[in-house]
């Protein structure tokens, strides 16, 4: 249970804002690799992510990015391009592109080693054994020590072999943050201090997590081959919180249903996908529905719906606990926190305005990088990341009836 136990100290008088931040002192040049020129590292306006744009706020002209490794050499060019362009020069003027993390490797030397690898590639080239998507497993073996930043989910291969990649990170002694930034906002801290300051036990805990999929037009999230399906790709982010809030889970436990695409009720209308050019076996089911019991005793649930039209997603987080409930509210968009406590039975409202979890997340690694690995707190281990990897997976095989295939992901040593 230790893993669920960190905290942010005094978070909710920590600006996360970025343009709040004082500014970055001098000093020496902080040496960052990062690993895909795609949305999450150089953003989108699918979103507010955009890691770089936030290193640069975190770093100021201390940044220097010596490597951008991305096969797609065109769109690693282009980022770099708009880069130089602007008033961050200096951090991308030498900046060097490689194909891969192999090549970049061999070119490392005494002058060039970098501080943090910032690793923002699709999931399917990364957390395995295998060459060509063992990139944590190399940098551990060649630059042991070197902090990583990961993006969730941790891979997209079998969970046995993340379980691994974590074993031999934790070996190596490399510190590493996973991106499940929700963790950082200030409401999830406010819901954390809660449960610690009150020896609170949670009893219960229940995600809806119904997402707006009209204007999800990109092919590979329908195919689960590709996205490994809704639960694993999206709602991870909730089973992430549900393991934060409620400890470990005994996937031995875990039943689930769902509402595939050729059921009645599946079908969709407002699709801005071609259904009919994805296999029928590996289009996404519409709903997901799955309990489980935790360690404790307590007990999960969680419901990712592919419902809504237009943009917005529905999302709440409810937790139990004697004479307590916590509802989390929209942590996307407008993070609310509910409180009921014994003694009153209206509810406390807590909002924080502009609350930014992804520079916070961005923030605490690079403090811990500079000051030592408990200047401020990774809530997201990688060793953490893998057992939420392993929940997501329960979720999907329980709802595929894969009965053999779940007992035997319940037996993995995480
Ligand atoms: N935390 C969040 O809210 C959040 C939001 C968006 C994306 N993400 C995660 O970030 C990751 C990337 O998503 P994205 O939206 O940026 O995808 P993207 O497709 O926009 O970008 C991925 C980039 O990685 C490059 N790439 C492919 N293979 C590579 C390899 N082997 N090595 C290096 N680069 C490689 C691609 O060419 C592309 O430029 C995913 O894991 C996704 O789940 C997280």
């Amino acid at each position: 249970m230790s893993e669920t136990k960190n905290t942010v100290p005094d978070f909710e008088h920590v600006e996360t804002a970025m343009y709040r931040q004082e500014p970055p002192e001098p000093g020496e040049d902080f040496l960052l690799a990062i690993v895909g020129a795609g949305n999450i590292n150089f953003g989108s306006d699918e979103g507010p992510w955009n890691h770089s744009f936030r290193l640069e706020h975190k770093l100021g002209p201390r940044l220097k990015v010596v490597a951008l490794i991305d096969p797609a050499k065109e769109r690693a060019e282009e980022v770099l391009e708009a880069k130089r362009k602007s008033f961050v020069v200096s951090a991308y003027k030498d900046t060097v592109i490689y194909a891969d993390i192999e090549d970049y490797l061999k070119a490392i030397t005494p002058e060039t080693r970098p501080h943090a690898i910032w690793v923002g590639s699709p999931p399917a080239f990364r957390g395995r054994l295998e060459k060509g998507r063992n990139l944590e497993v190399l940098v551990a073996d060649n630059l042991p020590k070197t902090a990583m930043f990961i993006e969730k989910p941790v891979t997209t291969g079998p969970v046995e072999e993340a379980a691994e990649v974590a074993h031999d990170i934790k070996k190596r002694g490399n510190l590493v943050s996973v991106g499940y930034m929700l963790r950082y906002l200030k409401v999830v801290q406010k819901m954390k201090q809660i449960i610690d300051e009150n020896n609170l036990v949670v009893t219960a805990v229940n995600g809806r997590y119904v997402m707006a999929y009209e204007y999800l037009s990109k092919s590979w999230w329908w195919n689960k081959k590709q996205s490994l399906g809704p639960v694993i790709e999206q709602a991870t982010h909730f089973c992430d919180l549900a393991r934060y809030f409620g400890g470990e889970v005994d996937l031995s436990t875990v039943f689930a249903h769902s509402l595939e695409h050729n059921e009645p009720a599946g079908k969709l209308h407002k699709l801005n996908v071609d259904e009919e050019a994805i296999p029928p076996e590996d289009r996404i089911p519409r709903v997901t529905s799955a309990t489980w019991k935790y360690e404790s005793g307590a007990v999960g649930s969680l419901m990712h719906c592919v419902a809504l039209h237009g943009q917005d997603f529905f999302t709440h987080l409810d937790v139990f606990a004697d004479g307590y409930y916590l509802r989390l509210v929209d942590p996307y968009h407008a993070p609310t926190l509910y409180v009921r406590r014994p003694g009153d039975d209206h509810e406390e409202t807590y909002r924080y305005s502009e609350d930014d979890p992804f520079f916070s997340e961005v923030s605490n690694l690079v403090d811990c990088i500079q000051h030592g690995p408990n200047a401020a707190p990774i809530l997201s281990t990688y060793e953490d990341a893998v057992k939420t990897y392993a929940l997501t997976w329960a979720i999907r095989l329980a709802s595929e009836k894969r009965v053999d295939e779940l007992a035997k992901l319940a037996k993995i040593q995480i």
